[in-house]
């Protein structure tokens, strides 16, 4: 993860460095750093924690230049600490990175042979000592190129460097990295987010390539170090809204935002007067398609595990879900029937991107959906299905959750409807459904004080499960992710009907149960799972649908109805509560419920 931004400038750059850094925490946030050059010197400095802590530093420290690079830190080699916090420098050059050295075990042994001291525990700090070394004998451009040659893994390098005043090396492979142009002035970032508040002008690097950038000319290279041309492109103008308003967090926000979203996402698809989807652009004919694998990471897997049961309920597609860190490794059988969806709220995820890379390398047809349309993920892909979101600041996916499973919901719809497997008047009824969904979500909200009691017991007990069965299992996983994310607090989600193959023996008296049970074809069998579990003496905090049927069960300890409405749809609503749940429990735990410890927003790292 990490991320990354450097100015070269005919002014002061400390100032819009730490703003930089301030949007980038998303990427990391145990710990950050700067280093600028001025009259000759590199001045870096870092400290463990967020942005905002280091920003004292600098205002005490008057750190200054009309160059500099900054980074803010997800852990990989070495603890969160001051000291290994980037920039990490020798006394020539200093380097921020984001990815992983693979072998930088060995490198390091080599360089302290040569007499090189190691201060971190970093993978990094061997690129900053490598780069002197290769400049001892090389000059700037060959330096990098073979240094690059040498380093395994994945990452995005920004070097400063003492001897060139103005210059910035960027340089990429597997890890993202854009360059921004400004007036008198030149950037570079882990993304153009970053960038957004300097210049509306990026180019992005390809995998591979590395760059020079001086305030006032940038050049791209290949490999091999032949000049590389590059589009510069105009990005939208940034009117999102980044502010937390009247909430005490940016979650509780964005789950409040979530009837907003899917209306708006709705309205983005469908056609209201002909009552169709609007997914018009398909590169590829539909009868070319037999098959669909969908991919994601965390949330995102679990909006493909829903999906799948709507793709195989609603049209004649084989599916497969992938989790993109399994995927990318498997020995795959490429088919050119077969479209490969990838999902990601951030389409940034090194994964998810990685999955996508090995498909476009086999020439398979590609489709993400993804919320930052201006992400990697989005750029390599034939056909991007944006979720309309709006930025989700907290780490905890909410919003993206709904508009993930949404956006797959309209695909399948379409597919099924274009190759003719659902009928005209169906196909219309399942529209008429979805804009009635948000209306749906308003009402779910309301589901509040209840679920502020009941998250009390869940943070007291030593561990809690969530069941659920068809649709529901896939947003039992979410629940369980929610609350270990968030609460620190051991969460399971599993299939209702696979308790009794062992989980069950973990049920003791008091242990707090979600059962997910919406009145729908598993409603039977799940309430049945759930009577076992409370013979065992599980708390059971039901969460079904209002109806004017009974729920036969006795000693359910509490139940939660979500509204009404067709059952394929049910997962948006029975979601909203685990949502909370988790965000109640982590907030009387005094968590910081928009960073949890250990995680950040965009996982760039493999
Ligand atoms: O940006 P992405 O959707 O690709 O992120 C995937 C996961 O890292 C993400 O959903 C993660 O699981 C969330 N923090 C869960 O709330």
């Amino acid at each position: 993860m990490c991320g990354i931004i450097g100015i070269t400038s005919n002014k002061e750059v400390t100032t819009r460095i730490i703003n930089s850094l301030k949007k980038l925490e998303y990427r990391g946030y145990d710990s950050a750093g700067l280093a600028t050059l001025k009259d000759g010197f590199i001045n870096e400095v870092k400290c463990e924690g967020r942005v905002e802590a280091l920003e004292k530093n600098i205002s005490k420290t008057n750190v200054q230049g009309e160059i500099g690079i900054g980074h803010v830190r997800w852990a990989t080699h070495g603890k969160p600490s001051t000291i290994n916090a980037h920039p990490h420098s020798s006394e020539t050059v200093s380097v921020v990175h984001n990815g992983i050295i693979e072998n930088s075990t060995i490198l390091k042994k080599i360089l302290e042979k040569k007499g090189y001291k190691f201060k971190s525990q970093t993978d990094t700090e061997v690129i900053a000592h490598l780069v002197t070394d290769y400049l001892k004998k090389n000059n700037l451009k060959n330096t990098i190129i073979k240094v690059l040659n040498k380093l395994h893994g994945s990452f995005a390098l920004g070097i400063i460097f003492k001897d060139y005043p103005n210059l910035i090396v960027g340089a990429r492979r597997g890890s993202p990295l854009a360059v921004g142009y400004g007036p008198n002035e030149n950037y570079l970032g882990s993304d153009s987010y970053a960038l957004k508040s300097m210049t509306n002008k990026v180019s992005y690097l390809n995998d591979g390539e590395f760059c020079l950038i001086k305030e006032n000319q940038v050049e791209f290279f290949d490999t091999k170090g032949n000049k590389a041309n590059k589009k510069i492109l105009n990005l939208s103008q940034d009117n999102q809204n980044y502010d937390k308003g009247d909430y005490k967090h940016f979650m509780a926000k964005e789950i409040d935002e979530q009837p907003t979203t899917i209306k708006n996402c709705v309205n983005e698809y469908i056609d209201k007067i002909s009552k169709q989807i609007n997914i018009y652009n398909l590169p590829w004919k539909t009868k070319e398609i037999s098959s669909i694998v969908l991919i994601g990471c965390g949330t995102a897997y679990h909006s493909c595990l829903i999906a799948k049961y709507w793709f195989e309920e609603h049209t004649n597609l084989d599916v497969t879900v992938d989790i993109a860190s399994e995927f990318r490794y498997r020995k795959l059988k490429f088919k050119n029937d077969c479209l490969y969806v990838f999902v990601s709220q951030s389409g940034e995820t090194a994964d998810t991107y990685a999955a996508l890379d090995i498909c476009k390398k086999n020439k398979m047809k590609t489709c993400s959906i993804v919320n930052v349309v201006e992400s990697s993920i989005a750029r390599d892909s034939e056909l991007v299905l944006p979720i309309h979101c709006g930025p989700e600041i907290g780490v905890a996916s909410t919003k993206a959750f709904l508009g993930q499973m949404l956006v797959l919901y309209m695909l399948c719809l379409k597919l099924s409807f274009d190759m003719k497997i659902i009928n005209k008047k169906n196909y219309q009824e399942k529209i008429k459904n979805l804009l009635s969904l948000s209306n749906l979500c308003k009402k779910t909200l309301l589901t509040d004080s209840k679920i502020q009691k009941t998250s009390r017991t869940f943070i007291e007990a030593k561990g809690s499960m969530f069941l659920g069965r068809g649709y529901s299992f896939p947003i039992a996983l979410e629940g369980a992710l929610k609350l270990k994310e968030l609460a620190y607090v051991h969460a399971e989600g599993y299939p209702a009907g696979e308790m009794k193959h062992g989980p069950l023996a973990l049920i003791e008296e008091g242990m707090p149960v979600v059962v997910i049970a919406p009145r729908d074809d598993y409603y039977k069998k799940t309430i049945s799972n759930m009577q076992e579990v409370i013979a065992r003496g599980a708390k059971v905090l039901l969460i079904t649908n209002k109806s004017k049927d009974e729920i036969h069960s006795e000693n359910i300890w509490e139940t939660i109805e979500v509204e009404n409405l067709s059952e394929d749809l049910f997962p948006f609503l029975t979601t909203i509560p685990l949502q909370k749940l988790a965000y109640y429990s982590a907030m009387h735990k005094g968590y910081d419920i928009d960073k949890p410890r250990n995680l950040a927003k965009s996982v760039t790292v493999e």
